[in-house]
């Protein structure tokens, strides 16, 4: 059942959003190499707290068997796709692309944000894969308006990330947010007739996140039982924002 939030709640997600946005970008201002996953993951937490709120991920009861998530931080190297702990004795090196995905509770209210960067020098097709993720965020979110469907935003990301010799990640997708991390509906990055029969409407709040691989679309869960990675050993990105359209039909983009 998808929830339709008040006024008055998406302003609280903004507020969530916002200090969310902060912290994600100060922890991406610290990643270079010779830095241990474990140094962003005390720093998210770090800095999360002192701005009031509470990490949304750790001990999150996730998957069928209702594990809790170890760490505040997902820090996805290279090819894996999403859902790294952020956990000690992992080192980047210059040439890495590293996924930060974080999530933020303040005052009851969640929000949820991606973004994948370079450490130090990258290659020429890895930074072609972080522009074209980035730039279909974007074209996600600009269909993210009444009288369209959850199926135009999966149509444009997959579109543009195809036509780029891309693939997108089928088997995860974006979700609703609000007093839950993972609330209806399923936003697929890609087409889908079920998509088709979910509108657009003013008081839904949802995470838009691709991922997108250099290779194949298909992805495969490591044995740490946490980190999908992609099958083929491919490069992997993700980008996420949490947006709204609020009571006034206004669209916004929480995570700014
Ligand atoms: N941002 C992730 C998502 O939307 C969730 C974090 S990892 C989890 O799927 F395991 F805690 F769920
Ligand atoms: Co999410």
């Amino acid at each position: 059942m998808i929830i339709y939030k008040t006024q008055k709640e998406i302003e609280l997600m903004a507020e969530s959003g916002k200090i969310l946005a902060r912290v994600l970008n100060e922890i991406v201002q610290n990643v270079k190499p010779g830095v241990n996953t474990q140094d962003l993951e005390d720093f998210a937490e770090k800095l999360i707290a002192d701005k009031g709120g509470r990490p949304a991920f750790k001990n999150y009861k996730a998957y069928p068997e209702d594990k809790a998530f170890p760490t505040a931080l997902c820090a996805s190297i290279n090819d894996e796709v999403v859902h790294a702990p952020a956990i000690p004795g992992r080192i980047l090196r210059e040439g890495d692309i590293i996924g930060l995905d974080l999530g933020v509770e303040y005052k009851g209210y969640f929000s949820d944000m991606a973004v994948t960067i370079g450490v130090g020098k990258i290659s020429v097709e890895a930074q072609k894969l972080l522009n074209i993720t980035k730039a279909v965020l974007g074209l996600g979110i600009e269909q993210f308006k009444e009288g369209n469907t959850l199926a135009d935003i999966g149509r444009a990301i997959q579109f543009h990330a195809e036509k780029n010799g891309f693939s997108v990640v089928r088997e995860l997708v974006g979700h609703g947010v609000g007093k839950q991390v993972h609330e209806d509906p399923r936003v697929p990055n890609y087409f889908t007739e079920e998509a088709k029969f979910v509108p657009i409407k003013r008081g839904m709040t949802i995470a838009i996140e691709p991922m997108i691989n250099t290779g194949s679309w298909e992805i495969k869960l490591l044995d740490d039982g946490w980190t999908f990675a992609t099958a083929d050993g491919s490069l992997s990105a993700q980008f996420e924002h949490t947006v709204a359209l609020d009571r006034n039909g206004k669209k916004r983009i929480l995570t700014l």
